[in-house]
C-alpha cells in the first residue's frame, strides 16, 4: 500500500496536463484501477485482516482523490496564467489611428479659433441665421439708405411691399450676434460668435453661404491696443508659423469708429502661398472700436463702456492656413476632397495638444 501511495502521489504531483492526470485517475481509482482491485481483494481476507486493510485502503483512495483534485486546480490556474500572459491588453494605450469619417476644414478651423479665444477668456455666443432687418443692419448703425445694405447682396425672406411684416434677411454677417450678446449679457462682455452667413455671390472666392467669426470685448478700459494685441496673439497661435506679421490699415465700417482692416504678410512665390514672408499683404479681417450707437442699440451706456469688435472669414483663414485653393469645393460634399483636406475625427484641437496635425 505504501508503494502504491508513493507511486501515485509522486506521479500526480509531476503530471504535466489534465489528460495525464485523467490517465492516472483511471489507473489508480478507476473501476479497474490498482486501488479498486485491491479493494476487491478485501473479500478474500480474514475479518481481522479486513479490519486493518479496509480503512487503510479507503484512506489511500481519499488521499489519491484529493491529490488529483488539488492538482487539477493547480493545472487550471497555471493554464489561465499562461493565457493571461499572451492575452493582456494595455487599456491606457492611446486609441489606434483609424479614420472614422473626416472633420471638415470649416469645423476644424472653428474649433481651433474657439480654442485660442477661449484661452484668452472669450465665451462662444450664437444667434439665428434668419435675422431681422434691425439686428442685421439698423442696430449696427447701417440705416435703410446706407450703401452697405446694397453692397452686401442680401437675401430677403420676403418682399417688403405687399404686407406689413417687418422684413427678415438671411444674416449677411455675424455682427448681429454682437447686439444679441450685449442684450443678453450686458457689460463687461467677451465673446466670439462663429457661424454661417449668406450673400448672393458666387465665384472662386465667394459662395452664397460662408462662415464668419465675430469677436466682441467690452469693458470700462478697452482700447485699440487691446484689439491689436488680441489679434496678433490670435494669428500667431492660429497660423502656427513663426514671424507672422500683421498690418493694421485704416478703413471704414458703420459699426466701428475708428475702424481698421488687418492684412497678413505673405508671399506668392512659385504660385504657392507662404505666410510670414514676402512683400504681399492679404486681408483677413475687419475690426475697430465699437461705435457708440451700436453700444446704445445693445443697451450698453457708451459714456461708461467702450470696446472692440472684429469679423473674420473662417473659410478664408482655413484656405490660407491649409492651402486650399477653391472656396466652392468647400461645399461640394465631394468625398475625395473631404478625405484630402479633412481632419481625423478624434483629434480635438487644443492649445496644449496642438491645434492641427
Ligand atoms: N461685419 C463685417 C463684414 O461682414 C466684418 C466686420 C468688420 C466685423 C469690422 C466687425 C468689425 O465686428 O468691427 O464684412
Amino acid at each position: 500500500m505504501d508503494d502504491l501511495r508513493d507511486k501515485y502521489i509522486s506521479a500526480i504531483s509531476s503530471a504535466s496536463d489534465e489528460a495525464v492526470l485523467e490517465d492516472l485517475r483511471v489507473q489508480a481509482v478507476g473501476k479497474k484501477g490498482e486501488v479498486s482491485l485491491k479493494m476487491r481483494e478485501l473479500g478474500k481476507m480474514t475479518p481481522e485482516e479486513r479490519q486493518v486493510a479496509g480503512p487503510a485502503l479507503n484512506a489511500l483512495k481519499d488521499e489519491i482523490n484529493s491529490a488529483l483534485a488539488a492538482k487539477k486546480v493547480a493545472l487550471a490556474d497555471a493554464a489561465l496564467n499562461e493565457r493571461l500572459k499572451t492575452e493582456w491588453l494595455d487599456v491606457s494605450l492611446p486609441a489606434r489611428e483609424r479614420r472614422v469619417g473626416t472633420i471638415h476644414p470649416v469645423s476644424q478651423v472653428s474649433e481651433e479659433v474657439t480654442a485660442i479665444f477661449a484661452d484668452m477668456g472669450f465665451a462662444v455666443a450664437e444667434g439665428p441665421q434668419i435675422e431681422s432687418d434691425w439686428y442685421n443692419f439698423d442696430a449696427l448703425n447701417i440705416p435703410g439708405h446706407h450703401p452697405a445694405r446694397a453692397e452686401m447682396d442680401t437675401f430677403y425672406t420676403h418682399r417688403k411691399d405687399g404686407d406689413n411684416r417687418p422684413p427678415h434677411v438671411l444674416r449677411t454677417h455675424t455682427s448681429p450676434v454682437q447686439i444679441r450678446s450685449m442684450e443678453a449679457q450686458g457689460a463687461p462682455i467677451r465673446v466670439i460668435c462663429p457661424g454661417r452667413v449668406y450673400r448672393a455671390d458666387y465665384d472662386q472666392t465667394h459662395t452664397p453661404m460662408f462662415h464668419q467669426v465675430e469677436g466682441l470685448a467690452i469693458d470700462t478700459d478697452i482700447s485699440m491696443a487691446n484689439l491689436k494685441w488680441v489679434l496678433e496673439e490670435f494669428c500667431r497661435a492660429f497660423f502656427e508659423v513663426d514671424g507672422v506679421e500683421l498690418r493694421f490699415r485704416a478703413s471704414h465700417f458703420p459699426f466701428t469708429e475708428p475702424s481698421a482692416e488687418v492684412d497678413i504678410r505673405c508671399s506668392w512665390e512659385g504660385g504657392t502661398l507662404k505666410l510670414g514672408e514676402g512683400d504681399d499683404w492679404l486681408e483677413i479681417l475687419g475690426s475697430g472700436m465699437v461705435h457708440p450707437k451700436v453700444l446704445e442699440a445693445g443697451g450698453i451706456d457708451p459714456a461708461k463702456y467702450q470696446g472692440f469688435a472684429f469679423g473674420m472669414g473662417i473659410d478664408r483663414i482655413a484656405m490660407l492656413k491649409y492651402g486650399i485653393p477653391d472656396l466652392r469645393a468647400f461645399f461640394d460634399s465631394d468625398l475625395r476632397w473631404l478625405r484630402h483636406y479633412g481632419f481625423p475625427a478624434l483629434d480635438q484641437p487644443s492649445l496644449q495638444g496642438g491645434l492641427s496635425r
